[in-house]
């Protein structure tokens, strides 16, 4: 095997093979493939720094890909923690950001920082790059949710939804219907745990951490309820909705007893790993779990997982957070046109076909979810496009890092004393005083 067709992918999809599949698969909106003839310090040199994402393949390996394709630019990854980790890997973009020296060139902003970095100047605007032909071609409102006070100030990867992830045998031998309302999901989840067909009935992530809120985001808006009001200013989180969500999120673990203690530890993998192994009936995840939970090497409940959009309260309707990564271009790079070079194929149609089949992170151009391979691998994304395209976005302001950190400690000490109200309260007042200021 020679260097080139070293396996990058969890298919076995040789480097040769990865080429040629992103050159073909959507030729006319792909950069020309060349083969890799000049030397490394002959190109532009540019610096990528990003989350690395779950699953088997990595980032790195898709950066590889792209310097392999071309002999202009060079490209040098920097893996920062997991998403699962947000707040650090914030931390560290912000530190060098705020340095202003260039560096990185390019990164990957989480859907909640993009306010914060175009504010302070550190996110290049792309409009002159990316015109409105080509924006036409993205999910409108995530176009919408890279645009900062007019300005493109970021390019869409991925979108990402909160779903509900359910095993199809239990159900069945239940005679239970896929849950539409968080009763109907308390009662199968205790039907199911009653005659010993799995030791926990819904698994979700209450860690405090980022994803705490994203949680929070889909209970509060599945009882019609929000965080702020679209007036960025009014804040809803000590509402009747809100408080009914978060009394939900309590009672599964200290009432109805469908969710272990452990929820409150736990954020993405953690609770993955029960639902993947056979012990829970349903779990809230993001769609990279559907790809781990078929595949029988990392799954014991593969061809026995389904996925639906979470349940909602009466009256109220299903809700998913909405979440997911785009490019940035550091403000002060050197190297403009080779980190547009680079976004460009990153977020190129056939890029995203192969995050999405490879890694499980939905495109953000509709018509990737057309594509037959992606119909085939992920059938779900195809499904359950309309749950991407409609979720609920976290509050959007460029004071967000602190809004999040209100929001994960209120939530947190509310689900261990019970005192819902009390801390969404407290929660109420530091929030209305963050966002007025
Ligand atoms: C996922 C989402 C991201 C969110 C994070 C929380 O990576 O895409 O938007 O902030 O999870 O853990």
């Amino acid at each position: 095997m020679t260097a080139s067709e070293k396996p990058v992918g969890t298919g076995g999809l040789s480097r040769r093979q990865a080429l040629t599949a992103t050159g073909i698969a959507l030729g006319s909106t792909l950069l020309p493939l060349a083969p890799r003839r000049a030397r490394a310090a002959d190109r532009a040199q540019i610096t990528f720094a990003s989350a690395n994402f779950y699953g088997r393949e990595t980032i790195a390996q898709v950066v590889d890909t792209y310097n392999q394709s071309q002999s202009k630019v060079q490209v040098t990854f920097v893996q920062l923690p997991p998403p699962s980790s947000s707040t650090e890997v914030h931390q560290a973009l912000v530190q060098q950001l705020a340095r202003r020296n260039g560096t990185p060139d390019v990164f990957t902003q989480d859907v909640i920082w993009i306010a914060e970095f175009a504010s302070a100047g550190w996110a290049l605007p792309l409009d002159q790059y990316f015109g409105p032909g080509v924006r036409a071609a993205y999910f409108p409102g995530l176009i919408q949710a890279c645009t900062f006070r007019g300005k493109l100030t970021a390019l869409p990867w991925h979108v990402d939804s909160g779903m509900l992830y359910y095993r199809t045998d239990l159900l069945q031998q239940a005679g239970a219907q896929v849950p539409t309302t968080w009763a109907d999901l308390t009662a199968t989840a205790q039907k199911i745990q009653a005659s010993g067909g799995a030791k926990f009935g819904y698994l979700w992530q209450g860690k405090q951490a980022e994803v705490l809120v994203c949680n929070l985001v889909e209970v509060i808006a599945s009882a019609g309820g929000g965080i702020l009001a679209p007036d960025g200013r009014t804040v809803l989180i000590a509402e009747p909705p809100a408080v009914e969500g978060v009394q939900f999120m309590y009672d599964t673990i200290n009432k109805s007893k469908i969710s272990p203690q452990d929820v409150l530890s736990w954020d993405e993998e953690p609770s993955r790993g029960p639902f993947t192994s056979g012990e829970s009936v349903f779990l809230r995840n993001w769609s990279y779990v559907y790809k781990i939970a078929q595949d029988k090497t990392e799954s014991s409940v593969a061809g026995k997982v389904g996925v639906a959009p979470l349940p909602h309260f009466p009256g109220g309707k299903s809700a998913a957070c909405l979440g997911g990564y785009q490019y940035g271009v550091n403000a002060h790079t050197q190297n403009r046109d080779a980190a547009i070079d680079f976004i460009t194929w990153m977020s190129s149609p056939a890029t995203q076909l192969h995050f999405a089949t490879g890694l499980g992170l939905a495109p953000t151009r509709p018509a990737v979810f057309e594509e037959a391979q992606l119909i085939q691998q992920q059938p779900f994304m195809h499904t359950l496009k309309d749950v991407f395209v409609g979720a609920t976005p976290r509050p959007v302001t460029p004071n967000y890092p602190q809004v999040t950190l209100v929001l994960q400690s209120a939530v947190s000490r509310a689900l261990v004393s019970g005192d819902v109200q009390t801390e969404l309260n407290r929660a109420k007042d530091r929030i209305a005083t963050i966002v007025s200021s």
